[in-house]
């Protein structure tokens, strides 16, 4: 049986504009996704802001009715047989409130635990095991108040783990935390998987995605675009080469000149704080670079390199290709 089975699911948010004369907007957030994630698996949805990753979380995790299609955890539909679902799994939502900062870390996991109805002799034991899993040995006598946002997002993670949930959902949950911070809790991700739990992690962060998960789902405006092995993903965009081109100063025009260029697949820019480092995909290599040089005319130019492709390169092309249809 896969942990997870998510068939045609979808979810519509009405809004209402305007005071006087209220004009209904539909936003579909989720647009007809489906996927399974098998025992054990830890499965990645990976998506730029507004992708739809939250809201598909929340219907998984009862927290949301869909508009239309079904989903299951290990069987029990999340509509149906909410409760059943309920206490199969455990979640944390990126940025959330929740923990008593007063309290001490081990204080908190007392409280959760008898809210939850998990048995006094079960906790007792339970609470030391799970503050060794998310390196808080040391620390749980201290009150939460004096925790670093990263163990507090660790915490949590005990916290969602009092009742021995078989699913996991984690929404961004490195969002926000410092890179050591976040590297440590990467850790504890990696340590849930070992202890066999399924897990369902969502990130915007590439990188994240490729370092932890054994599948990614791409979601774009509510769709699935690519659901591929990390190494799949790197295959799709082998075929490409990227052109990095270092400048100061880009125009808004250019770059959509750039872009319209016929042999420039895919473009991206990250911005520096006096310069813009500007990643064009292209099959003809570094044979584009002249045209590339001559579009950017007139402006001043620094390093400039033609490179193999990485996971971000393809999650750019899939994510861009979403964009234009
Ligand atoms: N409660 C809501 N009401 C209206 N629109 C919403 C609501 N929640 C989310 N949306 C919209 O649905 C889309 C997907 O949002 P979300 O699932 O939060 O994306 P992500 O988590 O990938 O950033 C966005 O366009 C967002 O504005
Ligand atoms: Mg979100």
């Amino acid at each position: 049986m896969n942990a997870i089975e998510i068939s045609h699911l979808r979810r519509v948010f009405k809004s209402y504009i305007g005071v006087i004369k209220r004009t209904a907007r539909e936003v579909v957030a989720v647009n007809d996704v489906s996927f399974s994630i098998e025992d054990g698996e830890l499965f990645g949805l990976l998506g730029p802001n507004g992708a739809g990753k939250t809201t598909t979380v929340k219907m998984l995790t009862t927290l949301l009715i869909p508009t239309a299609g079904t989903a299951t955890i290990r069987g029990f539909d999340v509509v149906k047989r909410a409760e059943e679902v309920r206490k199969r799994i455990g979640f944390i939502f990126g940025g959330e409130r929740g923990l008593y900062w007063r309290l001490s870390g081990i204080d908190n996991l007392r409280y959760f635990a008898s809210l939850y109805g998990v048995d006094p002799d079960v906790s007792k034991k339970r609470i030391p095991f799970l503050l060794e899993l998310v390196g808080l040995r040391d620390r749980g006598d201290e009150k939460v108040g004096g925790y670093s946002r990263g163990m507090k997002q660790r915490l949590h993670v005990a916290r969602t783990l009092l009742h021995d949930p078989e699913v996991l959902f984690l929404d961004e949950p490195t969002i926000g935390l410092d890179p050591v911070g976040a590297r440590e809790f990467r850790q504890v991700i990696l340590d849930l998987q070992s202890q066999k739990k399924t897990i369902l992690l969502t990130t915007h962060y590439m990188f994240e995605a490729d370092a932890l998960c054994d599948r990614i789902a791409v979601i774009n405006h509510g769709h699935i675009v690519a659901l591929d092995t990390p190494g799949g993903l790197k295959s799709r965009a082998q075929d490409l080469n990227v052109v990095e081109v270092e400048t100061f100063g880009l125009p808004a025009n250019t770059l959509n000149n750039l872009r319209a260029l016929p042999f420039v697949d895919a473009l991206s820019v990250e911005e520096y704080e006096q310069r813009q480092m500007l990643m064009i995909q292209t099959s003809r290599g570094a044979e584009a670079v002249p045209d590339v040089m001559a579009a950017l005319e007139g402006l001043k130019v620094g390093r400039v390199i033609v490179r193999e492709p990485t996971l971000e390169d393809a999650y750019v092309r899939l994510v861009e290709d979403g964009d234009k249809s």
